[in-house]
């Protein structure tokens, strides 16, 4: 699931990759890593600006998420309504 938004410094739309999830049925098979893939592709091809994500300082998946990117130092901060 992912959110195309505005950004104060880019003209292209930033997206944000709001959820990534595989079936548990289906998982280690490749598709985690072929669906970011693919975003990156549609995110080059419409030139979109960036591309990010957020997860748990402890998801096993970041395994796969670094071999697309570092990691910053962002902290998020969260209201629940
Ligand atoms: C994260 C998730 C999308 C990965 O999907 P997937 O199809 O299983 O991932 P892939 O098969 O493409 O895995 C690619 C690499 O990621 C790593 N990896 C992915 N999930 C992992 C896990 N749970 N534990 C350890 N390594 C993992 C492996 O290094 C793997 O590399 P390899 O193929 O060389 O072994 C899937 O595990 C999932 O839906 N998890 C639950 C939801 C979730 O945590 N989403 C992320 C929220 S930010």
């Amino acid at each position: 699931m992912c959110v195309l938004h505005e950004g104060t410094w880019v003209d292209a739309p930033i997206c944000y990759l709001e959820d990534l999830f595989v079936d548990p049925a289906c998982r280690g098979q490749g598709i985690g890593r072929r669906l970011i893939e693919d975003l990156i592709a549609l995110a080059r091809s419409r030139a979109w600006s960036r591309l990010y994500w957020h997860t748990r300082e402890d998801n096993p998946a970041r395994e796969l998420y670094d071999e697309f990117a570092q990691a910053d130092d962002f902290v998020r901060y969260r209201l629940q309504f």
